[in-house]
């Protein structure tokens, strides 16, 4: 079944303290709507904020993992770990995992498969950069980017799969796509799904939109048929900020 989810990316954010102070403003606010609510702390916080959110209606999750069941990966932490602390979602392939980090098509469709296969939920996210956009490259792009990493999967896989479409030229940069190119590309991304594994699945993917959301904008781009939410950056580190925007459905 589609959903709606607002989905909390705090990235390299918030030390401990941070995080309880910013969870306990997040349990004080009020929600409305029906959207799924999740946040995403840094590793050393999620057992932490698994704890102190149990018994709300706040999902906590990962903002990566490594694709090896375990061993000599320094520094690297695996599904097991994450589902040993609370975490059933991860969020695979932003777009800073794939600029700074070198994370390509090939290695992320070993961690979406080393997900999937532990039980964990994957928000797996994709988006062209400006220079795709200028060239009306976009959906060339995007297609390849969600081709390379997912479409050896079964249909039957697509149930545990969330995507979040996020243009890198709008992420953390106050530049938003319009509602119209947010509702276009959606659209794209599902008529893409149906292609390969029919209706169904296309019809049930939730697809989230991710670049510069704001209390501001968010109502009018969910607004969009083919929107099912988004993945808020900067916006989710206050929670007032990011309760306006779990309310906007
Ligand atoms: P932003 O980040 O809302 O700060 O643009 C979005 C994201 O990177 O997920």
């Amino acid at each position: 079944m589609r959903k709606n989810i607002v989905a909390g990316n705090w990235k390299m954010n918030n030390d401990l303290p941070l995080s309880e102070a910013l969870i306990s403003d997040l349990k004080r606010q009020t929600k409305t709507s029906n959207a799924e609510v999740m946040i995403a702390p840094t590793f050393t916080n999620l057992w932490h904020a698994f704890e102190a959110t149990r018994h709300d209606d706040i999902e906590v999750i990962a903002q990566n993992m490594h694709f090896a069941e375990n061993g000599a990966y320094t520094g690297e932490v695996s599904a097991d770990m994450l589902k040993s602390v609370g975490i059933n979602t991860v969020i695979l392939g932003h777009s800073e995992r794939r600029a700074y980090f070198n994370e390509d098509d090939a290695i992320l469709a070993k961690k979406v498969d080393q997900a999937l296969s532990k039980d964990l939920r994957v928000i797996f996210c994709f988006g062209e950069e400006l220079a795709d956009r200028k060239a009306a490259n976009h959906e060339a792009v995007v297609e390849s980017q969600i081709k390379n990493a997912l479409f050896h999967l079964d249909a039957s896989a697509f149930k545990n799969i969330v995507l979040a479409y996020e243009p890198v030229w709008a992420i953390g940069t106050g530049e938003t796509a319009s509602p119209e190119q947010a509702q276009d590309m959606h659209k794209f991304i599902r008529k893409t799904l149906q292609d390969k594994y029919g209706n169904q699945v296309a019809d049930d993917m939730t697809i989230l939109y991710g670049g510069s959301v704001k209390p501001a904008n968010a109502k009018e781009i969910f607004s969009k048929p083919d929107v099912d939410g988004g993945l808020i950056g900067g916006a989710a580190l206050k929670a007032e900020d990011f309760y306006a925007i779990v309310n906007a459905f």
